[in-house]
């Protein structure tokens, strides 16, 4: 089994600084939580319940059900989602998103919940192909004048010797391929490989056997090891796309070309409406069947989920009813609450259908010694060094006032010291951050006291 090219994986927008210091959900191999591991300290229950998810996730017993994580702000929700995110591993489709991103002005909130849900499930396709592969040792190529214009010449046909540890040999080909051999800029020295069907050559790298790759020491080519083998051989090839990446190529592939074809290149992309995912569906659905395609469901988390609404819910639960879904995870710190885009009051301001089939989580409110192990490793993580008597005020800022506000204010206390040109952060700092910045209540006091002053819409 081999990989020519890993379809790159798309890169999101890094949203979670704040958590760097999670590794995993710290459980032990009982699936019991260790008080400080990965990162992770306390909030023992939930971090084992969501090693129960996690392993269901893994035994594919959990897609097209809900998982809630419900608690009061600060309590380590999004920490416990991106732990599970490392427990899955990186062959696990993890999507995350906030409820407030269906609000677009340019789409409509189905579409981004559509596509988001497709970006999160994974389709691990096998296919034989048959290839000629070597490291190429001679290279001929044959250049006749344009038919057009007899001043200009254009290549022909190639000859070519390829080389493989047990096998030389040489082929003949025609004028697409030489087209090819020239635009990817292969010379001898090139380890390649021809499809033998449709003629697409792909450059892997430079050979570490061939003389060119012995003689430059700094060559921007990738050096690859001469191919074993037999030169013309069936090859496996493992791609891992997500249902999005194939939708796209669908997509694409309606102005001409074949899904393999569209794996090497291609630019355009075409809006991908409904038609093009059923036909994706079915297309997928067929694969599987035919034993050719494996699916990783996914996960998609959707934090501050009580942003969305009714018609974002009815959709969400409609949709998890489907074959092709993956596993989503809400997060929210309401209680009883009005569901957006109704009068509605919910238990967590989600519909009770929605709770129904899920499996809640809930996180509890921090003692004061989590919170000092917790500003402790993020201490560690931002490199900050912190006297004893500063970590006990922010612990003390963070038992009174949030977790995630004193996370905060030991990062502008390190940057307070650093201003001063110190290496460690002081109580001093600490106090001096504490009095220029407020947190929530803070805040709303101050503004209850202006009241009259400030203007409203
Ligand atoms: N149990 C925990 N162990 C380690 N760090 C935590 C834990 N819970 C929360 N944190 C950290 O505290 C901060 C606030 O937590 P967060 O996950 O944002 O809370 P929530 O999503 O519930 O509002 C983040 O930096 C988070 O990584
Ligand atoms: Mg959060």
């Amino acid at each position: 089994m081999s990989t020519i090219r890993e379809v790159p994986k798309r890169t999101f927008f890094e949203r979670i600084g704040a958590h760097t210091h999670i590794k995993g959900l710290g459980l032990d191999e009982n699936l019991r939580a260790v008080k400080v591991k990965d990162g992770m300290v306390g909030q023992e229950k939930a971090r084992e319940a969501a090693g129960l998810v996690v392993q269901m996730i893994k035994e594919g017993k959990l897609s097209g059900k809900t998982v809630i994580l419900a608690g009061p702000p600060g309590t380590g929700k999004t920490a416990i989602a991106v732990a599970i995110s490392k427990e899955l591993g990186p062959n696990v489709p993890f999507i995350q998103m906030s409820g407030s991103e269906i609000y677009s002005s340019e789409r409509k909130k189905t579409e981004i919940l559509i596509e988001a849900m497709r970006k999160c499930i994974g389709v691990e396709i096998h296919e034989m192909r048959k290839v000629y592969e070597g490291e190429v040792t001679n290279i001929t190529i044959n250049t006749a004048p344009h038919p057009y214009n007899p001043y200009q010449k254009v290549p022909e046909s190639v000859r070519l010797t390829l080389k493989t540890t047990d096998e030389e040999k040489t082929i003949e080909a025609g004028s697409t391929i030489a087209q090819q051999i020239i635009q990817e800029g292969i010379t001898e020295g090139s380890v390649i490989q021809i499809d033998a069907e449709t003629g697409r050559v792909v450059n892997l790298g430079l050979s570490l056997e061939s003389t060119k790759g012995k003689i430059y020491e700094v060559d921007t080519r990738k050096k690859v090891p001469r191919p074993t083998g037999p030169v013309l051989k069936d090859k496996e090839f493992v791609y891992t796309l997500t249902l999005a990446d194939m939708d796209e190529i669908n997509a694409r592939s309606r102005m001409g070309g074949g899904l393999f074809s569209l794996l090497f290149g291609g630019s355009e992309t075409k809006e991908i409406d409904t038609e093009i995912r059923a036909a994706v569906d079915q297309q997928v659905k067929k694969l599987v069947d035919e034993g050719k395609a494996f699916i990783h469901p996914g996960v998609l988390f959707i934090d501050d989920s009580h942003l969305l609404d009714l018609e974002a819910f009815s959709f969400l639960g409609r949709a998890m009813e489907s074959e092709l879904v993956p596993i989503i995870i809400l997060a929210t710190n309401r209680g009883v609450t009005t569901i957006r885009g109704t009068d509605v009051k919910s238990p967590l301001g989600f519909p009770l259908d929605l709770i129904d089939r899920s499996v809640i989580i809930a996180t509890q409110e921090y003692d004061a010694e989590s919170i000092r192990e917790i500003l402790r490793i993020r201490a560690d993580q931002e490199k900050v060094n912190i006297k004893d008597d500063a970590l006990e005020k922010l612990t003390e800022i963070g038992v009174k006032s949030s977790l995630r506000y004193a996370v905060q204010l030991l990062s502008l206390a390190a940057q307070n010291a650093k201003v001063a040109k110190r290496e460690t952060v002081t109580i001093e700092d600490v106090e001096r951050v504490g009095s220029l910045f407020m947190d929530v209540n803070e805040a709303a006091e101050h503004l209850r006291k202006y009241e009259e002053k400030l203007m409203y819409h």
